[in-house]
This record gives C-alpha cells, structure tokens and sequence, in this order.
C-alpha cells in the first residue's frame, strides 16, 4: 500500500479512538469486528415521519451541554423546533444543579429548541408532553414499557433511564423560547454510572441485553414528539393527559416530595390537567396541586 506499519497503526489506533471495533493478530493484520453507532444527518431525517416538523438539526461530536447550546443558539434567533443533539456532553446537566453523566457513543443527549404561541404559565406541562412522547418512542422502537414518574423521569423495571430538563425563556405574557433536554441511557453499560447511581439508573440494553441504534432511537422520539406537541398546542396539557395517566407510576402512592426547602411525607394522587401533581399531605384532608418540585421516596 505504499505506507509503513507505523502509519498504518497510527490510523487504526485513530479509528479505535472513533468507536471502531478493531482485532489485530502480529503477522496477520487486523480485522474489522464493528463500525460505531454514528447518528447521520440524511440516515436521520429519512427515517422521520413528521420530518417538515423539524426546522433544524444540529448534530455535534461533543459540546458541554446541549441545553446551553441549544439556548445560545434561540438567544441568537434559531428557528422554531431546532434539535441540537450531542454525541458526548463534557458538562452535561440534570436536575436540582446535578451533572448528567454523558460518555461519547452509547447514549443519547438531545435538546428541543420550541417558540410556541404561549403564555408562560402554559409552557411547564411540555416536560411532561416531551416525556410521554419519549415513553411512546420507547415503547413503539424498543418493545419496553416505560412508567412515567411527575415530572420529568422515565423509569423501566423501576429504574431511570431517561431525565428532561425544561428551561425557559419569556416576557411577562409570551414564551422567549423553551428548551428541553432530554438524556436517555441506550447502550450504556453497568460501568458507565457512578457506583452511587448503580443500583438506581438503566439504559435499553441494561433493560434488555440488546444493543439498540441510537439514530433509529432519536427518529421515533422526534415522531412522537412532533405528534405529541400538536396534540398539546391544539387541546392543551389535557389532551395528553390520559396516555401520562397510562404510565403514572406514582398514582396512589405513598411519596415523600421535596419541594423548594421543605420535604413532605403524603400521597400523589396523580397528575391534572395542568400537570400539576396531586398530592395529600399525610394527615390533610384535602389535596393540593404542586407546580413543581420532586419525589425522593416512593413507598407502597
Ligand atoms: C434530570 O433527570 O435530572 C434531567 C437530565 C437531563 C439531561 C439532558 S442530556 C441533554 C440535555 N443537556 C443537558 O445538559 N441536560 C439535558
């Protein structure tokens, strides 16, 4: 081939770096064992449905959270229904100022850039709109049943496998912008959660012992989300309501909530057609509605 060994190694070391599978023999040479699961752009945007849903597609190797990227980008005027998807995040975000464990290759890390016409009060239900549309995608692309637990995780076997964090932008009667960040565990192994996170987080393959594509994974979420969110703009939060309501897996449970400083013992009746959490503080006679805050125990 004209070129040394060296450089020939010196590749090949290039494309293991790159998620390639590479066997090597002395003597012999090497051998192709598996390509990485790359998310392509066209790959993508021919398995869509809804594919004139989405004005923007941004896919990046890495960033350090696709949820500040994606804010960047509405505070310089991107469109409407913009994704913003990351191979690996170095800063990844969760909840409560938690980090979003992000390694490259495995998973996905996905954020939605919306401008919808509504007033602010209005926009908090989409984390939970984003998180039946996730739970559908799941269910249509993978096979599994996902539960839903208020407001933003997406639990199988009674483990998290998927995390959405909402941030919002707007004047005192119109959304800015909404940004929502989706993280879903695919192909993660055991090894790649902290041991603290072990016992409670899964991915699709941990769930199933298969390995999944994450670009076929990705399409399915942008589908039910595209449907998921005409549903809403045309009926409101209600109009999604039943098929969270098919998927609460706190309705009727003893729950301790946290909300701002304070933690409550008591029991979530459910979700309104707000979604807002129902919940009876223990010993209350009646119940409340919680706009936010989150459940850090779960009983029977
Ligand atoms: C949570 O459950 O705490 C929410 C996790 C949200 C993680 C996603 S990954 C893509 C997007 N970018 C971030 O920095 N965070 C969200």
């Amino acid at each position: 081939m004209g070129t040394s060994r060296a450089a020939v190694w010196k590749r090949i070391e290039g494309l293991r770096r790159r998620g390639y599978g590479i066997e090597g023999a002395r003597g012999a040479g090497y051998r192709l064992l598996g390509r990485p699961d790359a998310i392509g752009l066209e790959e993508l945007r021919s398995r869509l449905s809804h594919p004139s849903f989405w004005n923007d597609v941004l896919l990046l190797p890495a960033t350090d959270s696709t949820n500040s990227r994606a804010v960047d980008l509405a505070e310089r005027g991107a469109a409407h229904a913009t994704v913003v998807c990351a191979d690996a995040q170095t800063a990844g975000r969760g909840r409560m100022g938690r980090t979003w464990e992000s390694p490259p290759g495995v998973n996905l890390y996905l954020s939605l850039l919306l401008r919808p016409s509504v007033e602010p009060h209005e926009a908090p239900p989409l984390t939970l709109v984003t998180a039946v549309a996730l739970a559908q995608a799941i269910e249509l692309s993978v096979g599994l049943q996902a539960g839903l637990k208020w407001p933003n995780d997406l639990l199988i076997d009674g483990r998290k496998a998927a995390g959405i964090l909402a941030e919002m932008s707007s004047d005192p009667d119109r959304v800015r912008h909404v940004v929502i960040g989706v993280g879903l565990n695919v192909n993660a192994d055991r090894s790649a959660f902290p041991e603290g996170l072990r016992d409670k987080a899964t991915s699709l393959f941990l769930a199933t012992g298969r390995t999944f594509r994450r670009v076929e994974v990705l399409a399915s979420l942008l589908d039910a989300f595209a449907r998921c969110y005409g549903t809403f703009l045309s009926k409101g939060f209600k109009g999604v309501l039943p098929e969270w309501k098919r998927r609460d897996v706190l309705a009727g449970k003893r729950v301790v909530l946290r909300c701002r400083d304070a933690k409550w013992r008591g029991t979530a009746l459910g979700v309104d057609e707000e979604g807002h959490l129902v919940f009876r503080r223990a010993g209350a006679a009646r119940a409340e509605r919680i706009a936010s805050g989150e459940i850090v125990k779960v009983g029977r």
